[in-house]
């Protein structure tokens, strides 16, 4: 079965071959289809080319650059214009997992065939206008250069007002760093998804769609509206190597009336290739716990000895408490051979060699005598050839115990000791884990990864991704964890480029071992989470002596991590966001409220629910004296029955939430 299907299929081919002449002044255009939101592009003789982006006939993209440096080549910016072709799409196609279940995909096309002006070096640009943005990748077609090296790639958003963004600095390799607000003019050198708030009311997203054999594209301001894309390098220098034909990732931009239409906009995955597996049947979202926390909070240790995490004994205890309470996978990571000392420098991590205290053959028959999936580790260190060496004996090992999902990690500055996880090298280790992976049959969970594009559309067993400051901070981080405002910004940021593995779940807010640091919620935050930030692997990642006994583990047990269709219902960047999502396989709705450090009330409208149906309302609130600092415990349980046309009164603590179960009767 393949992940793809076309559900409706109207496929408007209108290619139409404006000229192969090569034109002194032009501009060509393309408008989505409803018509709000047009892309131009002119090429002017001896002049760079440049683009501008409109939407409600107001000017977003003021005309901004294209081209490349290309060694040998010199700077290539200004081209003749061979010929004009143009296409329209729209088809519906269903997920195998995710945030809706079927997604529309329409567009208008527009590709320019283009050559290098007073050059040889033929390049072309593929446009795509949504009615929710705009993408343009460039396209480098067969010719007599069969390589070449791109050293710097030029393009450049000029927005037309010195919009406020809200961004992620370009320092922290892993992406595991707090987001910012400033204006465009004052932005340094930010990660993409960056997002805009725009001061004509509109929100914009810019990032990048299906990058699979090139660099991340940082953005840099340079004191004014405008954004220059800055590609991370190889240690040599170079930005990317390429053999033609080529195409580039696509430049996205996310243009949206709500704040909340970011998030279900669908352009990043409908920019990446249909589903590449042919049976997607042993691709299964999960919730998970494991032997993780525990190592954060520094009770058990990674490595073997006296205070060994991932034992026998103690996996079986986490899979008694999966299987007594419908948690699906367990995680076990430390069991193999490697952990010793300062284990980022091992070069020597051996993916097929457990601790002689952690039996996998009576673990995993143990896991399938009681239903559960075992989920393995392979911390690479980011010694990637070391663990490229070992990829296949690797997933045959694990598959050979019936182990079909792994979580991979790279703690390490530089890939084998030189390469940025985010350059071309990086990303093509990080493609082939994940094509080997598929081939193997196992999923992956990627930490320490390059920021997400997309790949889960064609790649649908890359379920979910760090590269997000996650809740480990909250166990250890020097600065004390994230503030309370940080899980009111990071769906509107890292969250656009794809699901998060968070792996929230604290209900003991206790860790004696780093006083220092806290997670930085209520508990019924924490639930109000599994809603809010999405992920079709949801690890609940507290001990299960803590779950034991405590009525808001039962939202836990019920939340799905696999939905049919999502609203944001409303939302201020850093202050609160309320998500509601629909069952994939029921008709029960949840919602996540979440604050800042800001205690709010908020009316919820229930008009997302199905008319004509009562639901009965499961309501996990925060007590009348909870509060994140003091007393982050305290919380409420009741029920009431509910329809369509009610509203509901939340109060959200300072630090909290509310989650809610609404079932359908
Ligand atoms: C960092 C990862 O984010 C974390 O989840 C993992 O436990 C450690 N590395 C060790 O692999």
């Amino acid at each position: 079965m393949k992940l793809t299907k076309q559900i409706t299929g109207l496929y408007v081919a209108l290619t139409l071959l404006i000229g192969a002449v090569a034109c002194n002044s032009n501009t060509n255009s393309v408008q989505s289809p409803d018509g709000t939101i047009s892309f131009s592009v002119t090429i002017k003789e001896g002049k760079n080319a440049v683009y501008s982006v409109k939407a409600d006939k107001k000017e977003i993209l003021k005309p901004s650059e294209l081209g490349f440096v290309i060694a040998g080549a010199d700077t290539v910016t200004k081209f003749n214009l061979l010929s004009v072709e143009t296409d329209s799409f729209d088809e519906t196609w269903e997920t195998v997992w995710g945030e809706s279940r079927f997604v529309r995909n329409n567009y208008n096309e527009m590709l320019l065939n283009m050559q290098q002006y007073n050059g040889d070096l033929k390049l072309n640009l593929r446009v795509r206008v949504f009615d929710d943005g705009v993408a343009f990748r460039y396209e480098f077609p067969t010719q007599d250069v069969d390589s070449l090296v791109i050293m710097e790639e030029l393009t450049t958003f000029n927005f037309a007002d010195n919009h406020n963004a809200w961004y992620l600095p370009a320092a922290d390799p892993y992406y595991e760093d707090h987001f910012y607000k400033k204006s465009i003019a004052e932005l340094d050198t930010v990660r993409t998804p960056l997002t805009i708030e725009g001061l004509n009311g509109k929100y914009f997203a810019i990032h990048e769609a299906q990058l699979v054999d090139y660099p991340k594209m940082d953005l840099y301001g340079v004191g004014t509206n405008e954004l220059k894309a800055q590609l991370v390098k190889w240690s040599s220098g170079e930005a990317a190597f390429i053999a033609t034909p080529f195409v580039t990732p696509w430049r996205t931009m996310i243009i949206a009336d709500r704040v909340g239409d970011l998030i279900t906009s669908n352009l990043m995955l409908n920019l990446n290739e249909p589903c590449a597996i042919d049976d997607t049947s042993w691709i299964k979202p999960m919730k998970y716990i494991g032997i993780w926390w525990e190592m954060h909070l520094f009770y058990t240790t990674w490595y073997a000895g006296p205070r060994h995490g991932a034992t026998t004994k103690r996996m079986k205890e986490y899979i008694d408490f999966a299987a007594d309470n419908g948690i699906p996978g367990v995680l076990a990571e430390g069991w193999n051979i490697g952990w010793e000392g300062d284990w980022p420098r091992n070069q020597h991590f051996d993916f097929t060699k457990p601790y002689p205290d952690f039996n996998i053959k009576e673990i995993t028959d143990y896991a399938k005598s009681k239903g559960i999936e075992v989920i393995g580790h392979h911390e690479t260190a980011a010694w990637t050839t070391n663990y490229e060496n070992q990829l296949d004996a690797a997933y045959d090992f694990y598959k050979s115990y019936g182990i079909d999902n792994v979580k991979t990690g790279y703690v390490n500055i530089l890939m084998d000791g030189k390469e940025r996880h985010d350059s071309q090298y990086g990303v093509r280790h990080y493609r082939k884990v994940v094509e080997t992976a598929a081939k193997h049959g196992i999923t992956i969970d990627n930490h320490e990864p390059v920021m997400p594009t997309g790949w889960q559309r064609t790649y649908p067993n890359l379920m979910t991704q760090e590269g997000i400051r996650g809740q480990e901070h909250d166990a250890w981080d020097l600065d004390g964890g994230n503030p309370p405002q940080f899980t009111t910004v990071a769906p509107f940021v890292r969250g656009l480029a794809g699901p998060m593995d968070f792996t929230f779940g604290t209900f003991n807010f206790d860790n004696p071992n780093s006083p220092h640091a806290r997670v930085q919620t209520t508990i019924a935050k924490q639930l109000a989470l599994y809603v809010v930030i999405y992920s079709p692997l949801q690890m609940a990642s507290d001990l299960p002596e803590n779950y034991r006994g405590n009525k808001a583990f039962d939202f836990i047990k019920d939340v799905p991590v696999d939905w049919d269709t999502t609203q944001v219902v409303d939302a201020v960047i850093g202050d609160y966001v309320v998500t509601a999502r629909k069952d994939r396989n029921s008709d029960d709705w949840y919602v996540g409220a979440i604050t800042d450090e800001n205690a709010r009330e908020y009316s919820l409208k229930l008009d997302f629910l199905a008319p004509d149906a009562t639901y009965v309302a499961q309501i996990y609130a925060d007590g009348d004296d909870a509060d994140w600092v003091s007393n982050p415990t305290s919380f409420k349980y009741e029920e009431v029955q509910v329809t369509s046309n009610d509203t509901l009164q939340l109060k959200l603590a300072t630090g909290g939430g509310t989650a809610i179960r609404f079932a359908k009767q």
